[in-house]
């Protein structure tokens, strides 16, 4: 549901250390609100039969908050974990890597995070889970 990161990363690079820039951070806004996302939830249900499985942010204190939210408005599973926001900075130059300042972090170094919070949403909601990241 919403655009974690810009273009894909550059071949060759170890998967550990992609980090891509942020175009925007509307989604990531959207996807951390509970009430935000239970609005979008909420109007893709009415419109859509086919199966509904929301993508959750890491990004935020509490995954169980918006997990929960998107199951009390009908989505048929939950997909964890989106890329976690994240910055990179040249020490040579003092700068940050990336123009937009930030970006999101994804393989092997998220999986701890992801097996974290694929475990609390399990606890916390009926709904089936699809575990995404660290590949
Ligand atoms: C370059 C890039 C683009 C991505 N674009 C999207 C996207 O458009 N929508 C989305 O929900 N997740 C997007 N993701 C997040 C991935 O689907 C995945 O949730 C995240 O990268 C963690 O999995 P991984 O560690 O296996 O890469 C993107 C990730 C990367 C690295």
């Amino acid at each position: 549901m919403r655009r974690a990161a810009g273009r894909r990363a550059r071949r060759g690079r170890p998967r550990a250390e992609r980090l891509e820039p942020e175009p925007s951070r509307v989604g990531s806004i959207l996807a951390t609100d509970p009430r935000a996302l239970a609005a979008i939830v909420r109007a893709v249900r009415a419109r859509v039969r086919a199966p509904l499985w929301v993508k959750l942010s890491p990004n935020v204190g509490d995954i169980t908050r918006v997990g929960r939210a998107a199951e009390a408005e009908g989505a048929d599973a939950l997909t964890a974990i989106n890329t976690l926001r994240a910055t990179a900075v040249d020490v040579a130059t003092r700068r940050a890597r990336l123009a937009s300042g930030t970006g999101g972090l994804s393989g092997p170094a998220i999986k701890p995070v992801a097996l974290r919070m694929v475990h609390e949403l399990a606890r916390a909601v009926r709904i089936p889970l699809v575990g995404v990241g660290a590949s």
